[in-house]
């Protein structure tokens, strides 16, 4: 999807790259300077207490051998909470919504002082850190017996093809054992090596080369404790950094195509917490032609609708009516 998302990346950056390698990498130095600094910024960060995670009941506690499922929200952000409410239970998925970092919680308050202010913005830092948590408290829930299960993170901004619990459980069990990360959804990413062709479904699963977003993926516990080591000075958006470690195989990412995850479209109604744009302005359509080309150039699949959208079906009336039941805490009282 394009410039889209609560965690989307800004596509121009991806341009000045190209563009100015070496202004890019003077600046590179001088700017992150600050990050070497001795803080370890994780340390901030503490896993979920249990009273803040808000469960959805659902009969489907796996997508294949992913469980549980996780859905990252603003608390402030009770529109989106009602769509995945929706979606979640359109499918009859068991799911945890979590909260999400604003920027005016108190830890990104002191991980600002930090932040290297030309290539990660305030947003994408507090991004950055609800990730960072969510493998935080996987991690601290991981037994040493049982250190190789995975669990679904998904953001709240999503729409599921309706049939995705029975393809994700389609997908061949060995491929649990060699990835790290599989995106349901995967932004401008051109597909690498074949790994999987269901016969039933039109489904392909491949190696993932560029995956640049994150609003939906499985991952391994154990892949969370190397992001938690890897990742734990943001100097870039986070799905950068993820795709750094795909590029120096660090990580091995698939990715299914055509996606069962997509993002909705940033509009009027559904506002963008990390990235405001102006649809109008010159500057968007010059980007954004730019943008389209490299992706042809890379040979990305346009990623068209979705075949059975789940939230076409969803019950938003029902999921209002839900909230109203159910929520507590910082749910139903923040500000
Ligand atoms: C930072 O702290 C976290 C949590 O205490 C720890 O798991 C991680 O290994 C540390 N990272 C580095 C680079 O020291
Ligand atoms: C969900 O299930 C749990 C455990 O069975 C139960 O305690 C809880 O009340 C249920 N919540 C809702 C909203 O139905
Ligand atoms: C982290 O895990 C430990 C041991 O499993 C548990 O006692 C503790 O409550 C967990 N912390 C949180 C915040 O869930
Ligand atoms: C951690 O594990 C406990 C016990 O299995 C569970 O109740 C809790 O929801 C888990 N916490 C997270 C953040 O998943
Ligand atoms: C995971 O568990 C296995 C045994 O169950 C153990 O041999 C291995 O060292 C553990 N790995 C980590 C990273 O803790
Ligand atoms: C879309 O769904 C229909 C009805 O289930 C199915 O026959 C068709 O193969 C699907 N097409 C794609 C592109 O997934
Ligand atoms: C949506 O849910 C509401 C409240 O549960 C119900 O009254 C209504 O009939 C449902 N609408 C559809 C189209 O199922």
């Amino acid at each position: 999807m394009i410039f889209n998302g609560r965690c989307g990346k800004k596509r121009h950056r991806s341009i000045v790259f190209i563009l100015f390698p070496t202004i890019f990498l003077v600046t590179n130095v001088l700017f992150n300077v600050p990050n070497n600094s001795l803080l370890n910024q994780t340390q901030l960060i503490k896993p979920f207490d249990q009273s803040l995670l808000f469960p959805i009941n659902g009969s489907i506690k796996y997508l294949g051998k992913a469980c549980p499922i996780y859905i990252i929200n603003l608390p402030s952000r009770s529109d989106r909470r009602t769509e995945s409410v929706a979606l979640i239970q359109t499918l009859d998925l068991q799911a945890f919504i979590v909260p999400a970092y604003s920027i005016h919680s108190p830890e990104i308050y002191i991980l600002n002082q930090n932040r290297n202010k030309l290539f990660l913005k305030l947003t994408e830092l507090a991004c950055w850190a609800s990730h960072m948590r969510m493998w935080i408290s996987i991690v601290n829930n991981t037994s040493s017996q049982n250190n190789n299960t995975w669990s679904i993170i998904f953001e709240d901004d999503i729409d599921l093809e309706i049939d995705t619990p029975y393809i994700m459980q389609s997908l061949p069990y060995s491929i649990w054992n060699d990835a790290d990360l599989i995106y349901l959804g995967h932004c401008a990413n051109p597909p690498g090596k074949l790994i999987y062709q269901s016969s039933k479904y039109i489904y392909r699963l491949y190696q993932a080369l560029h995956p640049s977003c994150t609003h939906a993926y499985a991952i391994r516990s154990n892949t969370a404790e190397k992001l938690i080591n890897l990742l734990s000075k943001p100097s870039r958006p986070i799905d950068d950094l993820i795709i750094k470690l795909v590029d120096n195989q660090q990580l091995i990412a698939y990715s299914i195509h055509p996606p069962l995850a997509i993002q909705k479209l940033v509009s009027k109604t559904n506002p963008s917490d990390v990235n405001q744009i102006n649809r109008q302005s010159l500057m968007y359509h010059i980007q954004l032609t730019i943008y389209t080309f490299i992706q042809w150039w890379n040979g990305v699949q346009p990623c068209k609708a979705l075949n059975k959208s789940t939230l076409k079906k969803a019950n938003l009336t029902k999921a209002i009516y839900w909230r109203k039941m159910y929520e507590k805490g910082i749910w139903k009282n923040y500000t």
